[in-house]
């Protein structure tokens, strides 16, 4: 582990989560055994008794379950899965959104999200206010900030709403926003979840583009969500197929796609 890596303590007695800086790691990301389990109750009431009483009954769901793999720096893999095999899950574990119930996640280097793009934006601040916000939040400089603010407004298109209050924004405008801000900061690792259909038609395909811009980067790590195996062989090199939170095919990308494909 680096000086400046970090381990977040786990919240369950078993889950282990190791972060740091180090993008010069062979190893972009690795999952061991990981399982990320939500507990599910039947209604409102009974989740907020749950605070209080550890008899209220629920059941378990496992988004994740046991589930491992490594991807090495500068690969790109596509996750591919049915609805609820749980792709988003094992992102959300990665960009720290969500914390793993069991098991071992390491990741090496900055993460940028593509996914749930208009989160996060504090509706009583401007368009650029926000942008300084997230950015003192990524851990930028002052100068850093002053130099990719005019490249996020520009990618962004809002015209004079840039100076709004974001509570003004249509939700194609704040996720303009979330991706013109996710994509302007040079990642090391980029994650990307369904994102790419931001905004009409036309923007989804400047997003795309951008996307491709990232990724000709031979450095930067990319993880990507699909069910469109067009857009999977176009960006990734390696498949990974999750079925019920399990790996249960990890190849290269044609070849999961032909089994992913062969399974539905
Ligand atoms: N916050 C949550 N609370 C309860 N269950 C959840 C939660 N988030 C996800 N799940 C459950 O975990 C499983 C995996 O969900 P996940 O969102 O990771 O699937 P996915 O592969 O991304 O699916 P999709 O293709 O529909 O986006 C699903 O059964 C889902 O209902
Ligand atoms: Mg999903």
């Amino acid at each position: 582990m680096s000086s400046n890596s970090q381990l977040l303590l786990p919240r369950s007695s078993e889950a282990i989560v190791i972060r740091d800086e180090d993008s010069s790691n062979n190893v972009a990301i690795e999952f061991q055994n990981v399982t990320k389990s939500y507990k599910l109750f039947k209604n409102d009431r009974a989740r907020f008794m749950a605070t209080f009483s550890k008899k209220v009954p629920y059941k378990d769901v496992c988004a994740n379950n046991d589930l491992s793999f490594t991807i090495r720096r500068g690969e790109a893999v596509a996750f591919l899965g049915t609805n609820g095999a749980g792709k988003s899950t094992a992102l959300k574990i990665i960009t720290g959104v969500a914390h793993p119930t069991s098991g071992k996640v390491v990741v090496h280097g900055r993460v940028s999200a593509l996914l749930e793009l208009s989160a996060g934006f504090d509706g009583q601040l401007s368009g650029r206010e926000n942008i300084a916000f997230r950015g003192q939040l990524w851990g930028l400089s002052a100068e850093e900030i002053a130099e990719l603010e005019p490249r996020i407004i520009d990618f962004a298109e809002l015209g004079d709403y840039i100076d709004q209050p974001m509570r003004t924004y249509s939700s194609g405008m704040k996720s303009r926003l979330g991706f013109a801000f996710a994509s302007s900061i040079k990642p090391d690792i980029l994650v990307v979840d369904e994102a790419l259909s931001v905004g009409d038609r036309r923007f989804a395909r400047k997003c795309l583009d951008r996307v491709h811009e990232i990724m000709s980067d031979s450095h930067v790590t990319v993880l990507f969500v699909t069910h469109s195996s067009t857009s999977a062989k176009e960006f990734c090199k390696r498949g990974i197929v999750l079925e019920k939170g399990h790996n249960i095919f990890d190849a290269d990308i044609k070849d999961a796609i032909a089994f992913y494909e062969g399974k539905m």
